[in-house]
C-alpha cells in the first residue's frame, strides 16, 4: 500500500504495545522482517516501508558511493524523507512512535534517523549496524533505548565503526547497549534471543 509516500506494509497491533518500524536490508522489502518482528513482538503494529532508492534493482534506504561509503547528503535527505513519512503514517495509522527494527542497510538509516531527527522513534534494535555519518552533529537522546547487534565475523560491517556508532549514541544520551553475536552478517537465533529480551526489558520499563 502507499498512502504515505512509501510503499509499505501496516498490521495493526495492541494499542498498548509500542509499534515496531521494520527497516529492511539492501535487496529486500516490506515484506522481509515481518516473521523476525513477530518472534520479538508477537502483537505489536507493525510499520514496514520499502527504501525507494535502487541499486542494480535491489531496493536500499540510500544511496552508496561502494559496500560502506556511503553517498552522505543522500543520507541525511533520505532519513529525513523517512522520518516524515513515519510522522503521516503515526497520524494516518493512529499509532504511538515506533521503535525502529533495521538490519543493515536498514539498521544504518535507522541509525541516521537517530542522529539527525530522532523525535519520530522511540528506540531501535540496530542488526549490524554502522556509523552511516562520518562527522554528526550532537543530537539530544535523552535516555532513548537503543540496542545495537554486531556480528562477530561480519565481513561487511567493520567493528570499529559500530562501536563508534554505539559510543556517540551513548555519548549523545541514549541508553545504549552494544552486543556481538557469533555470527556474520547474517543474521542468527542469537540475534533473535538478544532482540526478544531488550524488548521484554523495554515493555516492563513502559
Ligand atoms: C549499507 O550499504 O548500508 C551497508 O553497506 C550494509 C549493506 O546494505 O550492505
Amino acid at each position: 500500500m502507499e498512502t504515505t509516500g512509501f510503499i509499505h506494509r501496516f498490521e495493526k497491533g495492541g494499542a498498548d504495545e509500542r509499534p515496531l518500524l521494520l527497516l529492511h536490508g539492501t535487496g529486500g522489502d516490506e515484506n522481509d522482517l515481518i516473521p523476525l518482528a513477530r518472534m520479538i513482538a508477537p502483537t505489536a503494529s507493525l510499520l514496514s516501508p520499502r527504501g525507494k532508492v535502487l541499486e542494480n534493482g535491489m531496493p536500499r534506504f540510500f544511496r552508496r558511493l561502494a559496500e560502506g561509503v556511503f553517498d552522505e547528503d543522500d543520507v541525511r535527505r533520505r532519513a529525513n524523507e523517512l522520518t516524515d513519512f513515519v510522522a503521516n503514517a503515526r497520524t494516518h495509522y493512529g499509532i504511538a512512535s515506533p521503535i525502529a527494527l533495521g538490519y543493515s542497510n536498514g539498521a544504518n538509516i535507522a541509525a541516521a534517523m537517530l542522529l539527525l531527527r530522532p523525535s519520530e522513534l522511540a528506540g531501535a534494535i540496530l542488526l549490524r549496524a554502522m556509523l552511516p555519518l562520518a562527522h554528526p552533529q550532537p543530537v539530544k537522546l535523552d535516555g532513548l533505548p537503543v540496542l545495537i547487534v554486531s556480528g562477530a565475523r561480519d565481513p561487511i560491517i567493520r567493528p570499529e565503526s559500530a562501536a563508534k556508532l554505539a559510543s556517540l549514541l551513548e555519548r549523545y544520551g541514549a541508553a545504549l547497549e552494544h552486543r556481538v553475536s557469533p555470527t556474520g552478517h547474517e543474521l542468527s537465533q542469537a540475534d533473535v534471543t538478544l532482540a526478544q529480551s531488550w524488548w521484554s526489558k523495554q515493555a516492563s520499563n513502559r
